[in-house]
């Protein structure tokens, strides 16, 4: 399992059962309870489940069928600056394929990068058509994105961190 990035709180049932007392109030809060705790472990762990179900008082069954639903979700640490390349029509048309091929074979070439980064998630459409192709880069809007300048930004992105 990949370790959770130094900006994430570290997974703890006491913090996630502190966290959700906090974020469960009101009815059916089942989305905020699951963004809350990737906000704070930047994952949603498999015992998150139960604990967002009794705090919502819904079925494990139901807490699964939102954060299966949303892409969104994670389920597992992410990378350290994950890259997501935006994969719909706007962006196509002006090179987000090639940009896509080229980044995957920069990774290919770089362990380093590759784990930094991780896979590529595909995203539709980040809201930023007049200046496609466009990726997110550690949470990032990047507008005219190329390899050379996604890289850059990682290698940035990792010297920041702490
Ligand atoms: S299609 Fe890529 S940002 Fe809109």
């Amino acid at each position: 399992m990949t370790a959770t990035p130094a900006r994430f709180a570290t997974w703890s049932q006491e913090s996630a059962v502190a966290l959700l007392a906090e974020t469960s109030t009101g009815p059916g809060p089942v989305l905020l309870s699951l963004q809350a705790v990737q906000d704070r472990f930047g994952y949603v762990p498999a015992e998150a489940v139960s604990l967002i179900a009794d705090a919502c008082n819904v079925s494990r069954a139901d807490v699964h069928g939102v954060l299966t639903f949303y892409t969104d979700l994670r389920t597992s640490p992410p990378p350290d600056v994950p890259v997501r390349l935006c994969a719909a029509e706007a962006c196509q048309s002006v090179g987000g394929r090639e940009l896509k091929r080229d980044w995957e074979r920069r990774c290919g070439e770089s362990a380093e990068l590759a784990e930094a980064t991780g896979a590529d998630e595909p995203v539709f459409c980040l809201g930023n058509c007049a200046l496609a192709p466009a990726a997110l880069v550690g949470g990032v809007l990047v507008g005219r994105a190329t390899v050379e300048k996604v890289e850059s930004m990682v290698h940035g992105s990792r010297q920041e961190s702490p």
